[in-house]
């Protein structure tokens, strides 16, 4: 099998700790495929909380714990923010970079995103790097441009070889909270454009770069999502908040 498959939860800033406690006792009976792993990313204050119910109950060790953001910078004056030192230490393995919200709130570049990727891999923490067009861009077909646009920084940044260690989850914006999901030949296409993009660079490491879908996936299109070739899982919003679902939608994944 040349890659694996990951569904990732992004709770946002959703959830308390009632949810953490039911996210890993229902994850407790989990069934999945070959070649997956699931990782949770709560909001910051509970990854402690998970990494203590997740041992404590000897969660499946193909479930991992993510984050949803992390700074660029080693420590220092740098309020409200977290180091990678900090998650590595919470038991952190996985960390979302360059999700679409903190793009459009909070202004990051994707300069400042290939920093984030960079100081993430220094670490030892698989980032999720997360690309994505919006609504506008896609009608004036502009997708390819953009999500190059947001690779190639990173590209150059890191360097292609160590994009064997990177999770890149295609976020088309218009999808998100939306209920909007592309079509699975839509999803496919462009996944299938991400993957020779990186294969321009290096043909290896494309291969087995797992590339996940995001934007209103849920219980009932997973399945058609996941079986497309280029699609190895999925990043998960808000059906990620409801343990039943979000175990179906585990389920559907299978590592290629
Ligand atoms: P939804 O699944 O709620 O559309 O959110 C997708 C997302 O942004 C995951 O990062």
């Amino acid at each position: 099998m040349a890659r694996r498959a990951i569904v990732a939860a992004n709770w946002k800033m959703n959830g308390d700790l009632a949810l953490v406690d039911t996210m890993v006792s229902g994850l407790l009976s989990i069934e999945l495929q070959e070649n997956v792993n699931v990782v949770i990313c709560p909001s910051s204050p509970y990854l402690s909380a998970f990494a203590v119910k997740s041992k404590v109950d000897e969660l499946n060790a193909a479930i991992s714990i993510g984050a949803q953001n992390v700074s660029e910078h080693k420590s220092g004056a740098f309020t409200g923010e977290i180091s990678t030192q900090m998650l590595q230490e919470l038991s952190v393995e996985f960390v979302i970079i360059g999700h679409s919200e903190r793009r459009s709130y909070y202004k990051e570049t994707s300069t400042q995103i290939a920093h984030k990727v960079s100081a993430a891999l220094n670490a030892g923490l698989t980032p999720i790097l997360c690309i994505g067009e919006s609504e506008a861009e896609r009608a004036t077909e502009q997708t390819k441009t953009v999500l190059s646009s947001q690779l190639q920084p990173v590209i150059d940044e890191v360097g292609i070889e160590k994009f064997i260690d990177v999770v890149i989850a295609y976020e088309p914006v218009w999808a998100i909270g939306t209920g909007k999901t592309a079509s699975s030949e839509m999803a496919q296409e462009t996944h299938q454009f991400i993957r020779h993009f990186l294969a321009q660079a290096n043909e290896i490491v494309a291969v087995k770069v797992p590339l996940l879908y995001g934007g209103s996936v849920n219980a009932s299109n997973c399945e058609e999502l996941f079986a497309q070739a280029d699609i190895d899982g999925g990043l998960i919003g808000g059906a990620s908040l409801q343990v039943e679902q979000f175990k179906i939608i585990c389920s559907a994944a299978k590592g290629k």
